[in-house]
C-alpha cells in the first residue's frame, strides 16, 4: 500500500493540492489563486482553463515541495466549490462559456420566471432546496439559453456540464481521451435537479429546466470503491493514481471534522460560511430556511443527510475591506484593526452582496452599514465586519435548533478565519456555546482525502477517522444575556434595513 492520500481543493478563490499521511496530518501543499471575473454588478465568473492548468501546477509544485512521488499516492479525493457550473466540448475539452459562480446572481430572472408557479418552494419536498440563483440548474439553463448551439450539443451529448469536481475529474482522468464523467451525491444534491431520496436526475424538473440528461454526469458516491478511473502517467502526478473519492467543499469539512453521528454539526468559515448538521439517514424537511442536502455516502453504505445554513459572504467581506476598502493590507490584519476599539460602536455591517441566503433567501437585499455616527472609526467598521460573520452563524443556528428541534451544546469550526481569536471568542458569546477548532484545519482537503482513502482501504473505516481528530483550542462564552440580547437585536434592526433594495 502507498504512503499516502491526495486531494486537491478547487476552492473560490484557489485550487489546493495537500498531501496526507494515515494520521491525516499533512505533509505536502501547494496553492494558486486564480482570476474573479466580475462582468456586471452581481455577475461571477471563473475560467475553467485557467483552473484546470492551476490544479495540476498545484498537485506538481505539492509533490516536488514534499520530495514525495505520485506513485507514493494511494488514490486521489476531489473537493469543490459547489454548485459553480461548467459546459464544455467532449471533444476538445474547451468550454463554451466561463464557469458560472455560486455566487453569481445572473439566473434571477429565470428563478423568478420558475417561482411563478408553485412559489420558492416549488421544488422543495424533492431537491430539499428553495429556487434561489446559488443553485446550479438555473446556472445550466442560463448557459444554455444564451450561448448558441449548447443546446443542441447537450440533447446529442457532444456537450457535458458539471460542477466543479466533475470537470477536475474529467480533465484528471483523460479527458477528451475518455475521461470520466461523473458527480457525486453531495454536489449532485445541489443542482436543485436531483431527487433526495432516489439520488436520481429528477426527469419532471430537467423538462421544467430543459437541461438534458444526456449532457450530465453520472451520479456516483462520494466514495466510490469502483474507481471511475485513475490519473494519467503523463499526467501531472506522474503516475497512474485511482480518483475514487470527490465531496463538495462543506460536506468535505464536516467528514474532516468526523461529524459522522447524528446531531454533530461544523461550521466552516471561508469565503462564505456554512454550517451542516448531520442529521442521519433520512433527509428532514425544513422548515425555517435551511438547506435539506446530502452530506455523504460511503461505497454502497446508506446516504447520511444534512440541514445546512449558508451564509453568502465571510471571509470575502475581509477581501472587500482588503481589495476595495482598502482600510488593511492583508486580511488576518482586520484582528488588529476591530482590536483598536473596545467594541462595535453601535455600528453593524451586513455583507447582503448577493442577497441574503440561509434563513432569508432574499435576492432583492444588498449591503448595509447600519448605525454610523460620527464617533465610529475604521476601527468599528472592521469590528462589525467580523461580528457579522457571528451574527449571520447565529441567524443559522437558531434556525437549525427549531428545524431539529436539538440545541446544539457546542459548535466545530474550521476555515481560514478560525485563526482569528477575536472572531472565535465573540462567536462563542453571541451563541452562548463553546467553539472548538481541531488541530488540523484544512478540514476540507482532509475530508476529500478520507473519501478516496476508505475507498482504497487505506483507512478501514470512520472509527479511524474519528481517533485522528483532536481538539487545538475550545472558546467559552464570557457575555452576559443582557449583553448577547442586546447586540443579536441590533444585528436583527440592521437586516431589515437591507430588504426591497433591488427589484
Ligand atoms: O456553496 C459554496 C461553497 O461550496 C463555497 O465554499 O469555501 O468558497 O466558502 P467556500
Amino acid at each position: 500500500m502507498s504512503k499516502y492520500i491526495g486531494a486537491v481543493d478547487q476552492g473560490t478563490t484557489s485550487s489546493r493540492f495537500i498531501i496526507f499521511d494515515k494520521k491525516g496530518r499533512i505533509v505536502g501543499m501547494d496553492q494558486k489563486e486564480h482570476e474573479q471575473i466580475f462582468p456586471k454588478p452581481g455577475w461571477v465568473e471563473h475560467n475553467p482553463m485557467e483552473i484546470w492548468a492551476n490544479t495540476q501546477e498545484v498537485i506538481k509544485g505539492a509533490l516536488k515541495k514534499s520530495g514525495i512521488s505520485g506513485s507514493d499516492i494511494a488514490a486521489i479525493g476531489i473537493t469543490n466549490q459547489r454548485e459553480t457550473t461548467v459546459i464544455w466540448d467532449r471533444q476538445t475539452g474547451k468550454p463554451y462559456y466561463n464557469a458560472i459562480v455560486w455566487q453569481c446572481t445572473r439566473t434571477d430572472k429565470i428563478c423568478k420566471e420558475l417561482m411563478a408557479e408553485g412559489g420558492q418552494d416549488r421544488f422543495r419536498e424533492k431537491t430539499g432546496l428553495p429556487i434561489a440563483t446559488y443553485f446550479s440548474g438555473p446556472k445550466m439553463k442560463w448557459i444554455m439559453d444564451n450561448v448558441p448551439g449548447v443546446r443542441a450539443a447537450a440533447r446529442k451529448g457532444d456537450a457535458l456540464i458539471g460542477t466543479m469536481e466533475t470537470w477536475i475529474i474529467w480533465n484528471l482522468t483523460g479527458g477528451a481521451k475518455g475521461g470520466a464523467h461523473v458527480t457525486d451525491v453531495s454536489n449532485a444534491s445541489r443542482t436543485m435537479l436531483m431527487d433526495l431520496a432516489s439520488l436520481e436526475w429528477d426527469k419532471e424538473i430537467l423538462e421544467i429546466m430543459d437541461v438534458p440528461e444526456a449532457a450530465l454526469p453520472r451520479i456516483v458516491s462520494s466514495s466510490d470503491d469502483d474507481t471511475w478511473g485513475t490519473t494519467e502517467e503523463h499526467g501531472p502526478l506522474g503516475a497512474r493514481v485511482p480518483v475514487c473519492g470527490a465531496l463538495g467543499d462543506q460536506q468535505a469539512a464536516l467528514v474532516g471534522q468526523a461529524c459522522f453521528d447524528t446531531g454533530e454539526a461544523k461550521n466552516t468559515y471561508g469565503t462564505g460560511c456554512f454550517m451542516l448538521l448531520n442529521t442521519g439517514t433520512k433527509p428532514i424537511q425544513s422548515k425555517q430556511g435551511l438547506l435539506t442536502t446530502v452530506g455523504y455516502k460511503f461505497g454502497k453504505e446508506e446516504t447520511v443527510y444534512c440541514l445546512e445554513g449558508s451564509i453568502a459572504i465571510a471571509g470575502a467581506l475581509i477581501q472587500w475591506l482588503r481589495d476595495n476598502l482598502n482600510l488593511i493590507n492583508s486580511a488576518p490584519e482586520v484582528e488588529e484593526l476591530a482590536k483598536s476599539v473596545e467594541d462595535n460602536g453601535d455600528v453593524y455591517v451586513v455583507p447582503a452582496f448577493q442577497g441574503l441566503f440561509a434563513p432569508y433567501w432574499r435576492s432583492d437585499a444588498r449591503g448595509v452599514i447600519a448605525g454610523l455616527t460620527r464617533f465610529a472609526n475604521k476601527g468599528h467598521i472592521a469590528r462589525a465586519c467580523l461580528e457579522s460573520v457571528a451574527y449571520q452563524t447565529r441567524d443559522v443556528l437558531e434556525a437549525m435548533n427549531k428545524d431539529s428541534g436539538v440545541d446544539l451544546t457546542t459548535l466545530k469550526v474550521d476555515g481560514g478565519m478560525v485563526m482569528n481569536e477575536l472572531l472565535m471568542q465573540f462567536q462563542s458569546d453571541c451563541l452562548c456555546v463553546p467553539v472548538i477548532r481541531p488541530q488540523v484545519t484544512e478540514t476540507t482537503c482532509l475530508g476529500a482525502a478520507y473519501a478516496a482513502g476508505l475507498a482504497v482501504g487505506y483507512w478501514s473505516g470512520i472509527e479511524d477517522l474519528r481517533s485522528n481528530w483532536a481538539v487545538d483550542k475550545t472558546w467559552e462564552p464570557q457575555f452576559s444575556k443582557e449583553e448577547r440580547e442586546k447586540g443579536y437585536a441590533g444585528w436583527k434592526k440592521a437586516i431589515t434595513r437591507t430588504f426591497d433594495w433591488v427589484e
